[in-house]
């Protein structure tokens, strides 16, 4: 194995830790057709756990996924054992025990007396460093990360994580035998959060900020998350749905170990969550109360207004080209005009008032820029030939019944329209300039390739396109001026720009593959 080449189907493989992340890696590895030893610490855990996969088995079975000769094999090869020194003849050994460095390294350290000495021995850990739990080994080499995503059987995702001494032989056969397990893996080298935990903390953390901020509530930013941004889950779901201790924690974890770097600071909103014991759908309430009969909040949709018979498009409309369409389609006469001098290409004249797409500052900062009292900001959508909502902010200095023709214009064209706070950014454009500038650092860092970064979110989070590639549909340029007015704005060293986004913004290189 060592050679770099898959785990052959008749070697033995064994599983430590038969929780829920355990269970799930047991499960792949009998599925893939290797005989399969867990073990677990716990008493009548491990013999609990293969019990439970035989239900699993007869289940899938009973769906049509796998024959019912194919279920009982498959639970046949995995075997409960009940000392570690049982899993002697184990070529890969995976732990997916308590995240906790000394008890896993303990566990190293007997390991490598037990197993043959060309064995691999991977870790599920999602925030340790590989390289740490390798440390003081015989064979550091030998040790890496095989970091699965919840549910295992599920997520098709799989982080290989190198550590310092890891050979690249080891992590190269890991990568194949995920590829044979029907996974999608990626490489990674170990550093906080390795790809995905790093990459998506800007997800929740933007959201966190708005709510904060209270620039809307927690059922609108999610809305317009999931309408507008094309996420599967807004934020605020999401974070009730991973748990507040667990995020909690892992925000915490990549913030320490980046030593305190602002970039990944907390949200006292995550620490009082956990403090008051609401951590989400499991205690039955978080930012939404999951108490059963509980109502669904509705996001927030601003009502009817008065949509104009034509409107102006100054310049080239560019990202906004399928708005203006869609303006059209729906009866607005579309005029084309020359670039105006104070407002961006694409700039929307309702004959009220402007529709401008943001570009990090608030609406009322642009008015006062460009004179321009009546500016109505939109928020990024993923498509906006495709999306349902949009979220607006409106100058604090724009005349209401101005603001009324804009909104009427964009619901004409068929979109829920949600009125936000005049905040920096507003709500999409903001996350995803972060999601992007995450990414590029990553990649500048060599953390993984600009190809597995895009890959690992989309597979590993379900992001609906990878950060680096839609920071070039967005353009890096763009990208890079709605942080720099975002750093502006806050003179937070938070929104500070990666080299790699600056310089693909002053070249036009491109951010992804
Ligand atoms: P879990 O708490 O469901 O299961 C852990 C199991 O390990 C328990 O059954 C426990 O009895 C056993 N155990 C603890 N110490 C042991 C030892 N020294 N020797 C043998 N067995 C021991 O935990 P879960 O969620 O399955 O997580 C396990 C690992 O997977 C952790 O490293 C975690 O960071 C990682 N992980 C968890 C994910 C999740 O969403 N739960 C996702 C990806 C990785």
């Amino acid at each position: 194995m060592a050679n770099g080449q898959a785990l052959p189907r008749e070697a033995v493989v064994a599983v430590i830790g038969a929780g829920a992340m355990g269970a799930g890696i047991a499960q792949i590895a009998a599925q893939a057709g290797h005989r399969v030893l867990l073990f677990d610490s716990r008493t009548g855990a491990a013999d609990d756990a293969t019990r439970k996969l035989g239900a699993t088995f007869d289940s899938l079975a009973s769906k049509g996924r796998m024959s019912a000769d194919e279920a009982r094999s498959a639970v046949a090869r995995i075997e409960p054992v009940h000392t570690p020194g049982a899993c002697v003849s184990a070529k890969l050994v995976v732990e997916a025990i308590v995240e906790d460095a000394g008890v896993k390294r303990e566990l190293f350290g007997d390991l490598e007396r037990i197993v043959a000495a060309d064995a691999i021995l991977a870790s599920n850990t999602s925030s340790l460093s590989i390289t740490e739990l390798a440390a003081g080994m015989k064979h550091p080499g030998r040790v890496a990360g095989l970091h699965f995503f919840n549910p295992a059987p599920l997520m098709p995702l799989v982080e290989i994580v190198r550590g310092l001494a890891t050979d690249p032989a080891v992590a190269d056969a890991l990568f194949a035998t995920a590829a044979a397990w029907g996974k999608t893996p990626v490489h990674a080298t170990s550093t906080p959060g390795f790809i995905v935990n790093r990459c998506a903390r800007p997800f929740y953390a933007e959201a966190l900020r708005l709510a904060s901020e209270r620039a809307s509530d927690c059922a609108t930013i999610d809305a317009v998350m999931r309408d507008s941004g094309g996420f599967r889950m807004g934020p605020f779901e999401l974070m009730d749905l991973i748990g507040h201790d667990v995020n909690f924690a892992v925000t915490k974890s990549v913030w320490e170990a980046m030593f305190n770097d602002p970039r990944y600071a907390p949200s006292p909103i995550q620490r009082e969550l956990v403090a008051a014991g609401f951590l989400g759908r499991k205690s039955g309430r978080g930012f939404y109360d999951h108490a059963a009969g509980a109502a669904v909040p509705a996001p927030q949709s601003l009502v009817a207004g008065q949509a104009p018979a034509h409107v102006a498009v100054h310049g080239e409309p560019g990202l906004l080209a399928p708005l203006v369409d869609r303006l059209a389609a729906a009866g607005m006469a579309v005029r084309r005009r020359p670039a105006h001098p104070a407002l961006p290409d694409g700039a929307i004249d309702t004959g009220a008032a402007w529709i401008v797409l943001t570009d990090g500052r608030t609406a009322t900062a642009r008015s006062g820029a460009t004179g321009a009292p009546n500016v109505v900001l939109v928020d990024l959508a993923l498509d906006y030939a495709a999306a349902k909502r949009v979220a607006i902010a409106v100058s604090d200095r724009c005349d209401a019944s101005a603001s009324d023709v804009a909104v009427g214009a964009l619901q004409k064209a068929g979109y829920a329209v949600s009125r936000f706070d005049d905040v920096a950014g507003l709500v999409v454009m903001r996350t995803v300039a972060m999601l992007v500038n995450e990414a590029a650092e990553a990649a500048m860092q060599g953390i993984a390739t600009p190809a597995d970064i895009d890959l690992a979110m989309q597979k590993g989070v379900n992001y609906p396109r990878g950060p680096l590639a839609w920071g070039d549909t967005v353009g890096a340029a763009r990208i890079a001026g709605v942080l720099a007015n975002l750093a502006a704005h806050y003179g937070e060293d938070r929104y500070r720009t990666s080299p790699r986004l600056a310089r693909a913004a002053l070249t036009g290189g491109r951010l992804g593959a």
